[in-house]
This record gives structure tokens, C-alpha cells and sequence, in this order.
């Protein structure tokens, strides 16, 4: 792993205290996450039942308001939660059905953070500019979710 990701992660590893609610823990992570830099949106989407059918609603995040709730399989966020699975879009203009929360972003990464099979939330972000998210970085950010699976309830 690329050393700025390595640091990353160290810090994400320090900054995590379990006697915190998860809320603090979330809040403190999206913003170093977002030390990143180049991004224009970086925050938590966490999953839960309502009575329309799994959705993800929106978490702690740094940048612009964002869409409140997202039906698993809708947006990239939405397929990353039904599939289970990290998605990398190089190009958000060419991802069919993308939810443009913002007018600026050109690609994106959502994460799961999972618990067996099961979504417990996804990391997503968002760059004003094309390309910015490789497999380096979503291997950096799969870790990063491991590290954040053990504090939901
Ligand atoms: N673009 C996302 C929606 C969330 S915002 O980017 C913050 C999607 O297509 O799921």
C-alpha cells in the first residue's frame, strides 16, 4: 500500500474510540478521510429498514448537502450496498442511474463496510475530477472499513 494510504489508515486506526457513539466515531473519521484531498464529498451512508425496503441514509460526511436516502440498488452507492462490493466509477457521466447529489462531482468510490454478507453502511466518495479513485485507494478504504465494522451495534 502507498504510504500516504498507510498514514491514512494509521491515523483512521488512532483517531478510533470505542467507548465513543458511533456518530463521533463517523464524524471524526469523515473528516480524515477527507485529508485525502482532492474530493468534493466524503462521508458515511448507513443501512437500515424502512417501509419501502433497504435503504441508505445518510451519515456523517464532509461537503455539500446530499440526498438523505438511497434504496438499495439505486446510484452507485445503492448498487455497492445490494451487490456487496466495492464500485469504482472513473467517469460518474457514464455510470447509468448515478445520483448527481453534486453538479461538480466527475468520479466516485462507495465501500461497504460489512459484517459477513451482511451492509452495514458504505463509505462513499466523490471527486470533482475524473479517474481520481484506483485500486490502491479502494484497497486503503476496505481496510478502512474492517477497522469501522466492530463499532456498530
Ligand atoms: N452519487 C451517489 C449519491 C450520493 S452522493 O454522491 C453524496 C450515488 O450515485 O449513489
Amino acid at each position: 500500500m502507498k504510504k500516504e494510504y498507510e498514514t491514512l489508515l494509521a491515523e483512521a486506526k488512532a483517531l478510533i474510540d470505542r467507548s465513543l457513539p458511533l456518530v463521533s466515531n463517523l464524524s471524526n473519521l469523515s473528516a480524515c478521510l477527507n485529508r485525502m484531498g482532492g474530493l468534493n464529498w466524503c462521508g458515511f451512508y448507513l443501512a437500515r429498514k424502512s417501509d419501502d425496503g433497504d435503504a441508505l441514509f445518510l451519515g456523517p460526511f464532509q461537503g455539500e448537502v446530499a440526498c438523505t436516502k438511497i434504496p438499495f440498488g439505486k446510484g452507485v452507492c445503492g448498487k455497492a450496498a445490494a451487490e456487496g462490493r466495492s464500485i469504482v466509477v472513473p467517469d460518474v457521466l457514464a455510470f447509468p442511474g448515478h445520483i448527481a447529489c453534486s453538479s461538480l462531482s466527475r468520479s466516485e468510490i462507495v465501500v461497504p463496510i460489512l459484517r459477513g454478507s451482511r451492509v452495514l453502511a458504505v463509505i462513499d466518495m466523490d471527486a470533482p475530477t475524473f479517474s481520481r479513485f484506483d485500486d490502491e485507494i479502494r484497497e486503503a478504504l476496505e481496510a478502512v472499513a474492517a477497522l469501522i465494522e466492530p463499532l456498530f451495534d
